[in-house]
This record gives C-alpha cells, sequence and structure tokens, in this order.
C-alpha cells in the first residue's frame, strides 16, 4: 500500500491529523494498534480550549460537539472552605472553554473518517516505522497474521507515550526532559449529576480533589492518592467520603452521590521529548510530551501541534516549500513548555506534596491567597486555562 503521510496511532492526534489532510486532498493512512471499541472505551479528560473546538468545527467534526457540549464561562478553585470563581470570559475578552468528553472527540473523528472513506486499520501489529532518514520511510504492521508494508512520503507518530514512533528516534538524537510528581488521581465516573454547573479544583489538607462532568447527569470526580495505591482498595463508598472531607462543607453536603460506572488511578508526569522531527518522522500529541491533567491540557496540545502539523504539510503538497516542515518541531515546542509550565504550576498549587517543608506549605498558602486577592493573578491563569494563541 502507498499514501503520502503514513499515520502511527488512531487516538484524538492521528484522527484529527487525517481528517484535515483529507479536506486538502492529501492522502493519509492511519495504523492503530487497539480496537475501535478499546479505543472509544478509554474515558479521558473533557475540557476543549476554543483553538480545539474551532478546529473541530473547521474539520467538519464539531456538530455533535455544539449541540451536546457546554460552553464553560469559569471554574472554581476552593481552598479552607472558600470557593472562588476564575471568571475565564471576563478575565480573557469573552473566551471559553467546552466541556466535551475526548472519548466523545475521538468517536466523532471516528464517523467522520468513515463517511469519507479514510483508511483506519485497526488491530495492527508490530507497527515499525523504516528508512526515516532516507527519502522514502515505509511502515511495516501484520494484520490477521499478514505482514504489511505501507509507503509514504512521511510519518506521522500520534502514538501517544507508550508508542514505538518516540522509541524510533536514536537515544543519541533524543532529550527528554522530565517530572514524576508523587501522587495520582483517583477517577469516578458516575451518572449523577454534577455537584456544580462549573467545574471545582479544590486544594485541601487531606490533598486536591476535581469535581468535573461531561453532562447533566454524568459527572466525573477525581482524588489525589498515593502513588502506589491498588483501586481495588477504593469502594465507592471510600471513594464518596474522601471526595467530600476534601470540598467546603456546603459543597460536600450537596453532593449527590451514586454508584460508579468507571475508576481508574493514573499517574502523574510531566515530560517531553525533543526534537519532535527526526528526518521523515513527525511526533505529535502524547507520543512527544505528556502533563500532569491538572490544567486540561493534553488533548489541546494534541491539538495544537497537529494544527502545526497540518499547516506544515499542506504547506509541502501545495506549494512544494518545506519551511513549516522544517520549523515544525521549533514551533510546536515552545507552545508545549508555556503548557508545561502551567500545568506544573496548577499542580504544584493545587495539591498536597509528601515531601513538602512547612516553608513550602506557607509558599502554597501564600500563592492561593494571592490568586484569590489578585485580579492580575487570576488573568494569567485564566489566560493560559483557556489556551494561549496557535
Ligand atoms: N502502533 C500503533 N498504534 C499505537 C501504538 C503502536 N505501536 N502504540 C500506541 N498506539 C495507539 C494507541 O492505542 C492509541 O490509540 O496510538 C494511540 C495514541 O492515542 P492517545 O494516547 O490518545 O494519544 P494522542 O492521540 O496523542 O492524544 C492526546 O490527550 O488527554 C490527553 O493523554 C490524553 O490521549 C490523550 C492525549
Ligand atoms: C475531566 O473532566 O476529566 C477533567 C477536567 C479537568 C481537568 C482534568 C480532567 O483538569
Amino acid at each position: 500500500m502507498k499514501t503520502q503521510v503514513g499515520i502511527i496511532g488512531g487516538g484524538p492526534s492521528g484522527l484529527l491529523l487525517s481528517q484535515i489532510l483529507h479536506l486538502k486532498g492529501i492522502q493519509s493512512v492511519v495504523l492503530e494498534q487497539k480496537s475501535r471499541d478499546y479505543v472509544l472505551g478509554r474515558i479521558r479528560a473533557g475540557v476543549l480550549e476554543q483553538g480545539l473546538a474551532d478546529m473541530l468545527r473547521s474539520a467538519g467534526v464539531g456538530d455533535r460537539m455544539d449541540r451536546e457540549g457546554h460552553l464553560h464561562g469559569g471554574f472554581d478553585i476552593a481552598h479552607e472552605g472558600q470557593r472562588m470563581r476564575i471568571d475565564l470570559s471576563g478575565l480573557t475578552g469573552g473566551k471559553s472553554v467546552m466541556v466535551y468528553g475526548q472519548t466523545e472527540v475521538t468517536l466523532d473523528l471516528y464517523n467522520a473518517r468513515d463517511e469519507m472513506g479514510g483508511i483506519v486499520v485497526d488491530n495492527a501489529q508490530n507497527v515499525m516505522p523504516h528508512n526515516l532518514k532516507a527519502g522514502t520511510p515505509y511502515v511495516t504492521y501484520e494484520k490477521e497474521g499478514v505482514s504489511h508494508r505501507l509507503e509514504c512520503d512521511f510519518i506521522a507518530g500520534c502514538d501517544g507515550f507508550h508508542g514505538v514512533s518516540r522509541q524510533s528516534i536514536p537515544e543519541t538524537v533524543r532529550q527528554e526532559y522530565e517530572k514524576v510528581y508523587p501522587f495520582g488521581w483517583l477517577g469516578v465516573l458516575s451518572e449523577t449529576p454534577p455537584v456544580s454547573d462549573e467545574l471545582i479544583y479544590n486544594h485541601s489538607d487531606r490533598g486536591f480533589a476535581l469535581c468535573s462532568m461531561r453532562n447533566k447527569s454524568l459527572s466525573r470526580y477525581y482524588v489525589q492518592c498515593d502513588i502506589d495505591e491498588d483501586v481495588e482498595n477504593w469502594s465507592d463508598d471510600r471513594f464518596w467520603e474522601e471526595l467530600k472531607s476534601r470540598l467546603p462543607t456546603e459543597t460536600a453536603a450537596q453532593l449527590i452521590t451514586g454508584p460508579s460506572i468507571e475508576k481508574s488511578i493514573a499517574p502523574l508526569r510531566s515530560f517531553v521529548s525533543e526534537p519532535l522531527r527526526y528526518g521523515r518522522l513527525f511526533l505529535a500529541g502524547d507520543a512527544g510530551h505528556i502533563v500532569p491533567p491538572t490544567g486540561a491540557k493534553g488533548l489541546n496540545l494534541a491539538a495544537s501541534d497537529i494544527y502545526y502539523l497540518s499547516e506544515a504539510f499542506i504547506q509541502y503538497y501545495t506549494e512544494q516549500n518545506e519551511t513549516r516542515l522544517n520549523e515544525y518541531s521549533q514551533t510546536a515546542l515552545k507552545r508545549i513548555w508555556k503548557a508545561m509550565r502551567f500545568s506544573w504550576w496548577m499542580t504544584t498549587l493545587l495539591h498536597r506534596f509528601p515531601e513538602n517543608s512547612d516553608f513550602d506549605a506557607r509558599i502554597q498558602k501564600a500563592e492561593l491567597d494571592y490568586l484569590f486577592n489578585s485580579e492580575v493573578a487570576r488573568k494569567a491563569l485564566a489566560e493560559n486555562y483557556v489556551g494561549l494563541p496557535y
């Protein structure tokens, strides 16, 4: 098989890239190692920056998001029993975020690719990119025991943190930057009405908690937990009790609990691999970087990578000009590092760090007090939360 852009990974990055390229007449093939059911069963975050929402609309996949998603013009931060609203719209000249699950975004993209006859190979095993430095890269893979070879002009590595693409860049070329946080997030999805119309990020002496949602009858809650915690030790009752103990008393009293329909633990990590290009291979999304979920930036960063990468491919194929391809890594990394900083900052602001000294704890409290009392501080938070420009 032959195509123009071979895409490894059928998560949001790979599917969005293939959709945008298709609309510009550029061919691609997506190779995904898991089944579609598996990909669509993954519960991930659900806050989309305006830039991503606009990209989905212009890629022809924004209709359901506009019907079923919810625009949020603010969120709350709770600390020492007080809740304070971060007025995103007021502080950013009218910007907002869209609450719409990543799982739904992925489903919309799969449906659009199917309708347009896009090729997405699922259950592709042993996917391996080759010949990256030569002008003729190709990807080999197996499907149902049969070996295949996909020849292409370029390879987009959109295969997430554990994928094969980043590993195909020689270690001597790769520079990795990493910070692993000493805790995880225990998340619960429940068919209960959200405790509030907007998200609440809670700092408490017992640790961080987040009240989020998917819609009016589906809530998503998280509590900070030990890094080696076993999800089996968390009954629903224990989860709800722990969550309540971290919320302001009035908020806890309003919480409606119910059986969990999903419960999982995720570690928190900041990670960047540089450069994002090696010869004819380009990394995008989680394949190149990971952020802790506190700032809701994972999916949004994948989107800005895809924006820069798709623009670069479009320039190459329509103008025979490689400038943007040559600049891709540098351009994308500039925005990535700003989101790294913001996600690290928000994580540091709101979590309980086991190793913190009394001094560190006082600084954290002062930072929260500053945020509660300074519009300038809230403006900086809001500007980053709604998303820096592409
Ligand atoms: N071969 C083919 N596909 C692979 C391989 C491989 N060797 N390894 C991983 N994949 C697939 C995974 O099964 C997954 O479907 O690549 C896809 C990568 O998808 P994601 O991990 O979702 O990464 P990405 O598309 O970059 O999405 C960005 O935003 O909210 C964050 O981390 C969250 O997934 C999210 C991300
Ligand atoms: C979620 O709804 O899953 C969610 C929302 C905001 C975050 C992280 C996760 O910062």
